[in-house]
Parts: C-alpha cells; structure tokens; sequence
C-alpha cells in the first residue's frame, strides 16, 4: 500500500471514531459534572443529622452539576425523604413559593437539571416505585450545583438524578417506614 493510502485511511479511521463518539454523546445527552465542591467541616450547631441528612466530610471532593439525565417517559431516579416543614430538614422555604408545605401531601424537589429554571414548578409528575405509583406535585429544587456551605447546612450537593420526596409519597408507594431513605424509581412527567 502507497504511504498517501495508509495517511488516507488513517485520517477516515479517525474521522469516524470522532464522529461516532459524538453521535453516542448527543444520543446518550451525557450529563457531566460542572465542577466539584470541597468538604469543609460543619461549625459546631451546623449539620442536623437527625433525619439522616449527611454532612460533609472534610476534604471529600463532592462532583456538582448543571445538568440531569434526559427526562423520558421512564426517568430513572434515586427517591429520597425531606420535610418541607419549617424546622424541617428542607433548610428555607420552597423554591417555586417561597412557602414551607405540610409533609403529608405528596410533593417533591427535584435535582437542579430536572427542576430546570423553575420550568417544574408545580407541575405534577408520576412516580413509579415499589410497584406502585403516586403523583406529586413539583415545589423545590435539590441543588446539584453547590453544597457543602453555610447556605446548604454543610450537606453535599445533591446528586443529579434525585427526587426528594415528603413522607406522603413514600406512604403511597406503600414502603415500610424503616426503610424510607433511598429508593430505585422511575418517573416521568404527569
Ligand atoms: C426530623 O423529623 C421529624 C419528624 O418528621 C421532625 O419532627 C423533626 O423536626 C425533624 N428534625 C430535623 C432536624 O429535621
Ligand atoms: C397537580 O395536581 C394537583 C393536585 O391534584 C392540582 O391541584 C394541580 O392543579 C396539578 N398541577 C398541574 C400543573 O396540573
């Protein structure tokens, strides 16, 4: 083979890796990480760790992120507990009002990609889990870019694939109280 062919051939191969990998990144819409949040120990009287909330451990990289996974009829997710309560775990009010809400209505935050600018506030979404399935209405966001600070409790960012969810929709997707804390769901918008 003449050296121009193998040049040739070559300058395809490579044509087609890159292409291929970036039909496979806009197909897969990969979300990555924006950045990382460095653990800092909470002050005395910072961090409640009452309600299993975790706190940051000092020095532990945590990734943050802009972006969730793609929203399909299917969405998978991790389903989690927070009181929307005052006094609660939540931190401030709601996001989408600027209110506190009863923990026993079935309302959600969810990551910062999924929450989307506020564009889910109060739409209701459908989450299957369980072997059951509830509505919940949208109220909050779950911040995926930040943690780790004085305005976040000392807890991690949140996760990217995240539905924080009041005690109302764990009861209704029928899950035993003690095993409430983390759940494999899928969701999708109601
Ligand atoms: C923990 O949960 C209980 C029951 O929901 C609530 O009364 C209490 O205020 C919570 N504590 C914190 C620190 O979030
Ligand atoms: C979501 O569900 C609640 C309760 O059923 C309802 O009041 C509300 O209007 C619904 N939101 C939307 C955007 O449809």
């Amino acid at each position: 083979m003449k050296t121009s062919t193998i040049i040739l051939c070559a300058v395809v191969v490579l044509l087609v890796s890159l292409v291929g990998g970036e039909c496979a990144r806009i197909v897969t819409q990969a979300c990555e990480p924006s950045g990382k949040a460095r653990g800092r120990k909470p002050p005395p009287g910072q961090c409640n760790t009452e309600n299993d909330s975790d706190c940051c451990k000092q020095g532990k990289l945590y990734p943050v992120y802009k972006c969730s996974p793609q929203v399909t009829s299917n969405t998978k997710a991790v389903l989690t507990i927070n009181s929307f309560e005052k006094g609660g775990d939540g931190g401030g009010p709601s996001e989408c009002d600027n209110q506190y809400h009863s923990d026993d209505v079935p309302i959600v935050a969810l990551s910062t990609g999924w929450f989307n600018h506020r564009q889910r506030c109060f739409n209701n979404i459908t989450i299957h889990g369980n072997g059951r399935s509830v509505v919940a209405m949208v109220v909050d966001e779950c911040d995926s870019t930040a943690g780790c600070d004085n305005e976040h409790d000392y807890q991690p960012p949140c996760p990217n694939n995240i539905v924080d969810a009041s005690k109302a929709v764990w009861k209704a997707l029928g899950v035993s109280e003690s095993d409430w804390g983390d759940l494999d769901i899928t969701w999708s918008d109601a």
